[in-house]
């Protein structure tokens, strides 16, 4: 049986921590300069209906480290689901290739690709989650902080994608997670509850930033208006009046708060240049471990 990863809960609980093993042991391979090539001759699908620098450059170079190849399809390439039906790329592509990995529009689109495929589906993002960032996020923060007990993260923004996949999260792993946001930028309702209702986690839904980071030993944020919403950006740049995370709100903080972001950043929009440069600052390491945790999930997929 092929697996996907389109929803961190697609992995036990026991498989994320071997996934996180699997990557402390790949990025260690790869800083003592070993090389470690179990896929030579496999190829890697990358569909991309959406802009990405991340994603497309650490699934590439992840795939090129472990001894295979990836094939990048931008949005004007294939036109899924427009020139082409999803399931009928789904078991094209499969024939060629030995795993694909899409960022699309539609959470629809990547579970009909992941249906009708018969090689590994990897979500690289949709407008409803983003996997493959929050396994870095996370394991970023087991890195920084040696384990994650009694862990709390506040993040003030948007509860997109990004905190979708957070909520996913705590379904598997401990956590106090809070979102603060203005009202009417709420996550997915059902997540949501499925989240508050899970007994693993505690879980809260904010309007105050001041209150949300107390103790917290993450801030998190994210652009306020994500990829397809750009014609609200004006109206949201009014609505998250507030949201910044700045100097002011990071104080309010524990001196050892971590912030991430999953970039791109807006600077001065939603964080502060002071902030995103500053010491407390994580979010090239988070965007380094893109790659070295990708590379655990392929693995994971690819020879279990
Ligand atoms: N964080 C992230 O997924 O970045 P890209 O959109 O550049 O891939
Ligand atoms: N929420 C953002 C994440 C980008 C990596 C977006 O969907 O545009």
């Amino acid at each position: 049986m092929k697996r996907d990863f389109l929803h961190i809960t697609d992995f036990s609980t026991a498989e994320m921590w071997e996934v996180f093993e699997l990557t402390k042991k790949l990025k260690g391979y790869l800083k003592e300069g070993w090389e470690y090539t179990p896929f030579k001759g496999k190829t890697m699908a990358m569909i991309f209906a959406k802009p990405s620098a991340r994603t497309r450059i650490s699934f590439e170079t992840g795939m090129t480290q472990l001894g295979g190849h990836a094939i990048y399809l931008g949005p004007n390439d294939i036109g899924l689901g427009q020139r082409e039906a999803v399931k009928d790329i789904a078991q094209v592509v499969a024939r060629y290739d030995d795993i694909i990995m899409a960022r699309l529009f539609a959470h629809a689109h990547i579970l009909e690709l992941a249906e009708f495929s018969s090689v590994p589906v990897i979500n690289g993002l949709t407008d409803y989650n983003h996997p493959c960032q929050v396994m870095a996020d996370i394991f970023t923060v087991l890195e920084k902080r040696g384990n994650l007990d009694n862990l709390k993260v506040a993040f003030v923004g948007d509860g997109n994608n990004v905190v979708n996949s957070w909520l996913e999260l705590t379904l598997r792993l401990p956590m106090h997670f809070v979102l603060a946001c203005p009202p009417g930028y709420e996550p997915d309702k059902e997540l949501l509850t499925k989240a508050q209702n899970s007994g693993l986690s505690k879980v809260e839904i904010s309007h105050e930033p001041f209150e949300a980071v107390q103790n917290a030993d993450v801030i998190y944020t994210d652009v306020w208006a994500s990829m397809g919403r750009e014609t609200e950006k004006e109206k949201r740049k009014c609505d998250f009046a507030g949201f910044q995370v700045n100097l002011q709100l990071v104080n309010a903080a524990k001196p050892s708060v971590l912030i991430m972001h999953c970039l791109p950043a807006h600077r001065g929009e939603e964080i502060s240049d002071e902030v995103i440069d500053g010491p407390n600052s994580i979010v090239f390491d988070e965007a380094e471990n893109r790659m070295h945790v990708q590379k655990a999930i392929i693995h994971k997929l690819m020879v279990g």
